[in-house]
């Protein structure tokens, strides 16, 4: 595995076997990770002292290392439980020398943990990054999840983690009060969203490319998505399905 620095100097890495970087080269792994997940479910979910969150894919780790250091940073006594499926182990395994930022010093144990045993646990923090496929975890996984970090490959790559059907797993564990993230603006992505009673919101700021936020409730501090004017306007598109 080839490590890529992208432009906020943050490290990725290319991926042969899709054809893709593991995230968005200009945007940056760091600064894509905090804009589009991280700050929109701590945004989301302001005040509440415990967060679930099912982190979709593992792979590099940055988004559930970066929610460790935005909860210490300002939230310093939420606790954290976070579920991360991935299927590439020997990846999770090689963690140990990936060249995390000097903020991620404080996490050096717990990359070890995860990287060895796939887990680590104290009193604030729960992690479980389980070697499986993402899609068969979410019909197995149980419980009410406050947030989905929604960051598989590309629809156009990995379609399978973006269909209705998967959307329809991914809805029964959101629950009422559930966001999920995702950098994916295609309208493909946000119709089976939609299609499983989702509202759409635009996540959008200085210094990344727009990205999507979708709730069941009603969010503030993102512009909705007037997905009925998108639909009348594109009368062919068509979510993914598994068929
Ligand atoms: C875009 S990367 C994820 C980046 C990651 N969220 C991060 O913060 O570094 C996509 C990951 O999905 C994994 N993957 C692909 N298909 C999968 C599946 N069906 N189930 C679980 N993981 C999968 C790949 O091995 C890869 O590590």
């Amino acid at each position: 595995m080839q490590w890529v620095q992208s432009e906020d100097g943050s490290y990725t890495a290319f991926s042969a076997e899709y054809n893709e970087h593991y995230h968005s080269t200009k945007d940056g792994a760091l600064n894509e990770s905090l804009k589009k997940h991280i700050e929109p479910a701590f945004l989301c979910h302001k005040g509440k002292t415990d967060l679930k969150i099912i982190d979709i894919c593992f792979g590099l780790g940055w988004n559930t290392l970066a929610t460790l250091y935005y909860r210490d940073t300002y939230f310093p006594t939420t606790t954290l439980e976070i579920y991360s499926p991935e299927l590439d182990g020997a990846l999770v395994a090689s963690l140990i020398d990936f060249p995390y930022p000097e903020w991620f010093a404080p996490y050096k144990d717990i990359i070890k943990s995860l990287s060895k045993k796939g887990e680590y646990n104290d009193d604030r923090t729960s992690i479980l990054v389980d070697i499986t496929d993402a899609r068969m975890a979410m019909q197995t996984l149980r419980g009410a999840w406050d947030v989905c970090y929604q960051d598989a490959f590309s629809p156009a790559s990995n379609p399978l983690l973006w269909t209705r059907e998967y959307f329809a797993d991914i809805t029964r564990l959101m629950g009422e009060v559930g966001i999920v993230t995702t950098y994916s603006t295609a309208l493909a992505t946000r119709l089976a969203l939609y299609e499983n009673g989702f509202t759409l919101y635009l996540n959008e700021g200085q210094g990344y490319r727009s990205a999507t936020v979708a709730s069941h409730r009603e969010l503030e501090g993102f512009k909705r998505v007037d997905m009925e004017h998108k639909i009348r306007c594109n009368p062919n598109a068509v979510s993914l399905r598994d068929s």
